[in-house]
């Protein structure tokens, strides 16, 4: 099994890179938080609220399972994915996991007038996410097989790098 996983803090561009390399790659692409939506019926913003976030973890876990033992994809991950070790053991036992990374400020510019991540509602600004990025660092860093900054390249340059990084 050959997925290829990208991970990374909220707002560092993993859809965009996953709707890219798909096409370039011709693999199939998967947005986690999409397929959550569709198939809870609601949006995340009234999971955390109605259930709370452990809920919204379990139901994260649970897809990832399936989206594993699933055909081979390139899968953009929730941002939270990798807080649980079992994701991470799934993950590299299906496929290659990409970090990609990218400045606090570059997020918050990406993430200020979106209000669909209740892990960043009501704290946007710069000295939140770099201290959410900066708790999470370990995690992320733990999961990645490889790891792209992102910041001042362009779409193409990005998924370059992640096409030479599979060869
Ligand atoms: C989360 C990231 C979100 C989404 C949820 C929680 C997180 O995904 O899964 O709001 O805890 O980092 P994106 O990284 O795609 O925004």
């Amino acid at each position: 099994m050959k997925h290829i996983f990208l991970i990374g803090f909220m707002g560092c561009g993993k859809s965009t890179i996953a709707r890219k390399l798909s096409s370039q790659l011709g693999l199939p692409q998967i947005e986690m938080d999409e397929q959550i939506v569709k198939e809870q019926g609601m949006p995340i913003t009234e999971i955390f609220e109605k259930y709370g976030e452990p809920h919204f973890r379990d139901i994260e876990t649970d897809l990832l399972k399936r989206l594993c033992e699933q055909e081979d994809a390139v899968v953009s991950c929730g941002g939270g994915a990798v807080l649980r070790k079992e994701n991470i053991e799934m993950m590299k036992a299906a496929g290659r996991i990409v970090l990609l990374t990218a400045k606090p400020e570059t997020i918050l510019e990406r993430v200020k007038h979106n209000n669909d991540r209740p892990v960043l509602n009501g704290h946007m600004n710069v000295e939140y996410i770099s201290e959410l990025m900066e708790k999470r660092r370990a995690c992320y860093e733990a999961a990645a097989d490889f790891v792209v900054a992102t910041d001042g390249k362009s779409i193409e340059q990005i998924c370059d790098e992640i096409c030479n990084i599979k060869c």
